[in-house]
């Protein structure tokens, strides 16, 4: 538990990096690490980013798969995931775009897609770390209320609750935001060697207590994660107020 957003983003940029360095990546044996979208995780892309520049951190070793995409919107959408991505993290760092991996939700046949997506995963010796958010509802991904524990990746309609939360990335127009998603499932999270989770703000309260507090349910399906050996869930003061 850190005090604001800024602590517990540093905390995890932090153990991030000193993960990254002591694994000491090389071509052959690459750091791979699942990353997530959303407004949690940006100003831990951003001290990444500080840290790089300031000669800390390369990621030229280091392999990435994002969590999720929305299906239907073009690549170059401000909103799309591919954007976001680029926008707050691999455009500022020395990543190889060849290391970068991004479910494609315009792909041709999304099933073979996602498909695909597990294989590559495989290929890499699975994900080291994987990093994720929430969403109010407790979802990891698009790994809305009722999924499969047991889900892997795959084609997902968002739940209207998802829909009304990120309208506001789509000028609050519930008409604009995508109604279907690929997302890694929650079976591919929990595959990967650990998990790092960060959960701030007093709207998320409710979901950080029942993923916790709560038995494992798929109805907040970050509740899986007590199933996880090496899970790490960063809060801030707000988050914890259901506690
Ligand atoms: C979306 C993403 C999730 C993210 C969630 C919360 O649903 N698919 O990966 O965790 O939004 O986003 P925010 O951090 O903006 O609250």
């Amino acid at each position: 538990i850190r005090d604001d957003p800024p602590t517990a983003s540093r905390y995890i940029a932090d153990y991030i990096i000193e993960r990254i360095k002591s694994f000491e990546p090389t071509p052959e044996n690459p750091f791979v690490l699942g990353l997530p979208t959303g407004s949690s995780p940006v100003l831990i892309y951003r001290y990444l980013v500080e840290k790089h520049k300031a000669g800390e951190i390369s990621f030229r070793n280091v392999v990435t798969f994002n969590m999720d995409e929305y299906v239907g919107i073009p690549r170059e959408h401000p909103e799309s995931y591919h954007s976001f991505m680029y926008k707050h993290f691999f455009s500022h760092v020395d990543i190889d775009p060849a290391n970068i991996n991004i479910l494609n939700g315009n792909a041709p046949d999304l099933e073979a897609e996602c498909i695909g997506y597990e294989e590559k995963i495989k290929k890499f010796g699975g994900i080291e770390l994987f990093l994720g958010g929430i969403g109010p509802d407790g979802h990891i991904a698009f790994n809305e209320p009722g999924s499969s524990l047991k889900s892997r990746t795959r084609v997902k309609t968002l739940a209207y609750d998802t829909i009304l939360a990120n309208s506001r990335f789509f000028g609050n127009d519930l008409s604009q935001v995508p109604r279907m998603a690929l997302t890694v499932g929650v079976q591919t999270v929990l595959d990967a060697r650990e998990v790092v989770v960060i959960i701030t703000g007093a709207h998320k309260a409710l979901a950080l207590q029942k993923c916790i507090e709560g038995g494992v349910n798929h109805m907040w399906t970050l509740s899986s994660l007590q199933l996880h050996p090496h899970p790490l869930i960063v809060v801030d003061e707000d988050a914890t107020l259901e506690l």
